[in-house]
């Protein structure tokens, strides 16, 4: 079979890894990939992957078996609509229902639709009855743009005045007739969980955690994700399970009911309050860095998995995959001098050898934003790699992708000390069998 990975990050590259090291896979190829995915993949430089007709026509006359959407910015310009009309088997969902994550109204609409536990909230088009609504409220509201706004879209604001200040300014930068959400404030702790959907059927994988701040102990400013780990100690099999029954299948169920039926990976970004978990976010992908620790421990064929959805079969689906258990991953980013504002591309890249299909682990490495220059890599990008390691606790998960990040040069480079620190103290550090 020959599978085409649409996209260029490390989840991309950590994506064709996965898919490569599958049986029945002849050849993946990716469009546009990076520097270190021919470990991996084909590179496919000249393809716009968000050109729903160009992709369409492309992989129509290249017969591909499967072509697996990576980033949210596809999804969201139709590409698996044109490819499901070529008759292309496509993992990724339609735009209509990528809805869930390029339209916080409409994941709203659907979670209230759906009885499925979530945080009030209100849209609001009109910066000065925003404001004056947020502050009838007692606490200041979370202010969510409800557009693609690459990751700036949401401010947690500590005072009415920041509230006020967080909706001009987002409201200012708005296109043109753009809302935005005014939404209450949930405390807890965070964990994102991910499930294969078909349709009305689901297929739950696993919970994990990324760490979005640049620096240690969660300071600086908010970036595409620092790191993250798999599985979460205190959000194990069990929890997930249960987040498949009251979060996963009624949305699939809602959604495939309105006519349009969710079809891919569907990542949950939930707030575990007093009261339960409560959904705070879809995304219609997997996430990166999450896809870096998930996918390494993903047993079973990921390409009939895919198939098994592009097919809109349900059983296939959760037959062909599982979690492997008592295993666990770490992840750990190095990202340019200047990231998250100005990164500097250019810097020399060393101790970064990209994994490739015959590469088990148990230290794995994903590029990003690098390129290969003479007679090695350079960074060409903000997150540059990701260093993965593999284990049977956290612990050793941890301690394998330290040594990666140890033997990587790049002048300048960041990264956290601290991903995944705060699960190895006691009882946290063992992964159970069972994952609970
Ligand atoms: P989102 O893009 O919706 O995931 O929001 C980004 C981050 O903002 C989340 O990871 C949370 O840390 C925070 N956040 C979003 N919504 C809420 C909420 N209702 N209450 C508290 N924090 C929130
Ligand atoms: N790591 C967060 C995301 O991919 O959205």
């Amino acid at each position: 079979m020959r599978v085409l990975v649409l996209g260029g990050g490390a989840r991309e590259h950590a994506l064709a890894w996965r898919l490569a090291r599958d049986e029945e896979v002849d050849e993946v190829l990716i469009a546009p990939g990076n520097g270190g995915t021919p470990a991996v993949a084909t590179t496919i430089a000249d393809l716009p992957i968000t050109d729903p007709a160009a992709v369409a026509r492309h992989a129509a006359r290249e017969r591909y078996d499967l072509v697996v959407i990576g980033p949210e910015a596809p999804l969201a310009a139709g590409v698996a609509d044109a490819l499901a009309a070529a008759s292309v088997p496509v993992f990724g969902p339609s735009q209509g229902a990528a809805r869930l994550e390029s339209s916080k109204a409409f994941a709203k609409e659907m979670l209230l639709a759906s009885g499925v536990p979530t945080a009030r909230s209100a849209a609001f088009g009109d910066a000065e009855a925003a404001i004056a609504h947020a502050r009838s409220l007692e606490r200041p509201p979370v202010v969510k743009a409800d557009w693609l706004a690459a990751g700036k879209g949401v401010v947690v604001p500590d005072t009415h005045e920041e509230a006020a200040d967080a909706i001009r300014a987002l409201l200012d930068g708005a296109p043109r007739g753009a809302r935005l959400l005014l939404e209450e404030r949930l405390d807890g702790r965070e964990v994102s969980v991910f499930a294969l959907v078909s349709g009305s059927q689901v297929a739950p994988l696993a919970a994990a955690c990324d760490y979005k701040r640049l620096g240690d102990r969660d300071s600086g400013p908010n970036t595409g994700g620092m790191g993250g780990y798999a599985p979460v100690p205190w959000f194990g099999s069990a929890a997930v399970e249960r987040a498949a029954e009251s979060i996963f299948e009624p949305i699939a169920w809602r959604m495939a009911r309105d006519g349009t039926p969710y079809r891919g990976v569907l990542y949950a970004g939930l707030m575990l309050t007093e009261a339960g978990p409560q959904v705070l976010e879809f995304n219609a992908r997997f996430g990166d860095p999450e896809a870096q620790v998930l996918l390494p421990l993903l047993d079973g064929s990921l390409t009939e998995a895919m198939r098994a959805v592009a097919a809109g079969d349900g059983t296939g689906m959760r037959e062909a995959v599982g979690m492997r258990a008592g295993a666990a991953a770490v992840g750990v980013v190095v990202a340019a001098p200047g990231y998250p504002d100005a990164p500097l591309a250019g810097g020399r890249l060393g101790g970064a050898e990209p994994s490739g299909p015959d590469d088990g682990g148990p230290l794995l490495c994903f590029h990003a934003g690098t390129r290969q220059g003479g007679d090695g890599y350079a960074a060409s990008g903000g997150r540059v790699v990701t260093f993965v390691g593999i284990g049977g606790t956290l612990a050793e998960a941890r301690q394998i992708a330290y040594r990666g990040t140890a033997g990587c040069t790049l002048e300048g480079a960041q990264r956290r000390e601290d991903i995944a620190a705060r699960e190895l103290s006691g009882e946290a550090l063992q992964v159970s069998p069972a994952g609970r």
